[in-house]
């Protein structure tokens, strides 16, 4: 069919009358309000779902090249959680420039409780809380950023344990950080949050997303709309029969 018709035909369908049945689109007056029982306006079922962003670049190369790429991935992300139907995700996302956690010395398992520094016990009563995690990764050497496994490294396994991860890499080149989503799923699985099956690996990525995380027009942004759709899912999935298996059983 001509592009042309199809537009046609939407606007057309936009401007005709509501099928039989269907709700008026007119807000309810005042009278008709207060007589009805309020509905909830969102029943989605809530997640806590923390995003971990594994670049600390606060500079560029002397050649030039890009700002941090991170910060584009990680709104994509975010962006994506955000519209998900299925789940309202209560979105903590911890960056390694603001947290400014210095090379590991002494851990918050180190410390006997409540003698750790107040803004560990509040780190790790974040990673307590939260239902589900999503590691935003470039990778280094083919592996993982250190920021980011000093970061996770702060926190023991049993505040991470009996939830899913989920991995999404990036890089400017041709691999999409496939090297470090190999062993975060490795690193993750060890901290006892496993990775879901579902991987989002975002090659040359400079070109696919915008610097606020929007898709560059002309590059499959159905293709990447359907691979999040399926990553979010996934993780939706396991994060909520984790925590309803939790809640019914609490952890071994
Ligand atoms: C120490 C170091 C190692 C790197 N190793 C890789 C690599 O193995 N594979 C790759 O695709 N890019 C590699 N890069 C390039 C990074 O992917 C690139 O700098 C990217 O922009 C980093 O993400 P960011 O912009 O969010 O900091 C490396 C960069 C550095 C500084």
């Amino acid at each position: 069919m001509d592009p042309s018709q199809t537009d046609g035909a939407e606007k057309h369908a936009a401007n005709a009358p509501p099928p039989e049945g269907a709700p008026a689109s007119e807000p309810p007056s005042d009278l008709a309000a207060a007589s009805i029982t309020p509905v909830p306006t969102d029943e989605r079922p809530v997640l806590k779902t923390l995003v971990l962003l594994g670049s600390a670049r606060t500079s560029s190369a002397f050649w030039g090249g890009s700002s941090r790429l991170a910060t584009r991935v990680g709104n994509f992300v975010q962006q994506a959680l955000e519209a998900r139907s299925t789940a309202r995700h209560e979105i903590t996302v911890w960056d390694p420039v603001e947290l400014e956690l210095p090379m590991l010395e002494r851990p918050h398992f180190y410390y006997e409780p409540g003698t750790a520094p107040p803004k560990l016990d509040e780190l790790a009563r974040v990673v307590e809380a939260a239902d589900c995690y999503v590691v935003v990764s470039c990778e280094y050497n083919h592996s993982i950023p250190p920021a980011l496994s000093n970061m996770l490294d702060y926190f023991g396994q049993s505040r991470y344990a009996y939830k899913p991860s989920a991995i999404c890499t990036y890089s400017d080149g041709p691999w999409g950080g496939m090297g470090a989503a190999v062993q975060l799923r490795s690193m993750l699985g060890e901290l006892g949050c496993i990775p879901i099956q579902n991987m989002l690996r975002i090659a040359t990525v400079s070109k696919v997303l915008d610097e606020d995380g929007g898709m560059v027009p002309g590059n499959g942004a159905g293709d990447w709309a359907r691979r999040v759709d399926t990553f979010c899912a996934q993780l939706e999935w396991w994060a909520m029969a984790a925590k309803n298996q939790r809640a019914a059983a609490g952890r071994p």
